[in-house]
């Protein structure tokens, strides 16, 4: 059987990163689904607080990113959507698995390591290296209890997550090695789009934290404010549009970005290109942003209604998706805790 998990942040309104690498695929995945297939997304409000954040700004967010993965089309009724601090059980397995995880394999991921070559400056916590807190460190077993709480068969995400699955695998091929094959060992699932790179500096990818707000365009963004940010994305000075993400990022992640909205449209970017390499840059940039906003329009659309419509409705969606959720992980918890002789 079919199970799928995923999670988002709610550290803001999902990006074009997040819409095209993960919350997309999740609704297709929805759309196709078997009827014995299960499928979790959970609004993961544990990890974000892996970097200081205001309670008011948190208790913002968290239905914010509940109207954004109900706007783009996910389904309570066909789908579990839940906050991760809603199920304790989270917690319970993240300290299980960190008794069997890796300090070295856990300080080789590359998340963790792009923190300690920020300069101190520039640190969230406002502090030095030494003062990193231990839950940033320990985060990706907090993700693998996520993914093994509910024996996940898949796991869709963007490239960027790619390792720390790898990690969730080797934890649970450790553990199953102790206790017996308790944990399903999930497989990773990248879509088509799995790195979107930023508007600002197309060598980086689109991320919520980048300090440029230009730098992404967010699924609740009007027609004008996509139209300004694609105007003054980054691209260069050789005429005419082609494919190249080497040699010309910014010009080849619009035509990324036109790729992936264009759903009819050409079989591959390298073929787009070629359709569009009479156009200028400014043209190009139109083009993106028609296509973008023609896309995502309907997504605003009901992400406004929801978010102005009765909150009481709203969060009632995600009550219900974490009582379905803490069965299936009380359950899970049950089989492991006797397995490991926790209890009497
Ligand atoms: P987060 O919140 O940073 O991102 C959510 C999803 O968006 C994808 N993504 C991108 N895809 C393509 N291009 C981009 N520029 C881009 N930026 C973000 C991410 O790959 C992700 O799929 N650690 C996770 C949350 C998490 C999780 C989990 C995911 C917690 N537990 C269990 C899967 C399973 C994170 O911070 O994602």
């Amino acid at each position: 059987r079919k199970v799928v998990f995923s999670g988002i942040q709610p550290t803001g309104v999902p990006h074009l990163g997040n819409y095209l690498g993960a919350l997309r695929q999740w609704v297709r995945l929805q759309e196709e689904a078997a009827p014995d297939t299960t499928l979790l997304f959970s609004i993961v409000d544990l990890h974000a607080i892996t970097i200081k954040q205001h309670p008011a700004d948190l208790q913002q967010w968290r239905r914010e990113m509940l109207a954004s993965l109900l706007a783009v089309g996910l389904d309570p009724a066909r789908c579990v959507v839940f906050a991760q601090s809603s199920v304790r059980q989270h917690a319970e397995l993240m300290w299980i698995l960190s008794c069997g995880a890796s300090m070295g394999y856990l300080g080789r991921m590359t998340q963790w390591k792009s923190k300690l070559q920020l300069p101190d400056s520039a640190l969230p916590l406002a502090s030095s290296k030494d003062q990193l807190k231990l839950g940033l460190f320990s985060y990706p077993v907090l993700q693998a209890a996520d993914i093994l709480l509910y024996n996940t068969t898949h796991v869709p995400v963007g490239e960027d997550q790619a390792q720390h699955l790898e990690f969730t695998r080797e934890l649970a091929t450790g553990f199953n090695h102790l206790y017996g094959p308790l944990l399903t060992v999930p497989e990773t699932q990248l879509s088509a789009a799995k790195r979107v790179m930023s508007l600002a500096e197309p060598t980086k990818k689109m991320s919520k934290s980048d300090p440029k707000p230009k730098s992404r365009i967010l699924i609740t963004d009007s027609r004008e404010t996509i139209h300004s940010k694609l105007r003054s994305a980054l691209t260069d000075s050789i005429e005419g549009v082609s494919y190249d993400r080497e040699a010309r990022p910014g010009v080849s992640n619009l035509v990324d970005l036109i790729h992936h909205f264009d759903q009819a449209g050409a079989a591959s970017p390298e073929e787009l290109a070629q359709d569009l390499k009479g156009l200028s840059m400014r043209a190009l940039k139109e083009k993106a942003a028609d296509s973008v906003d023609k896309s995502i329009k309907p997504i605003r659309e009901r992400y406004e209604e929801l978010m102005s419509g009765d909150q009481k409705k709203l969060i009632s969606h995600a009550e219900s998706g974490a009582r379905k959720a803490e069965a299936m992980a009380e359950s899970t918890m049950q089989r492991i805790r006797n397995a490991m002789g926790i209890g009497w």
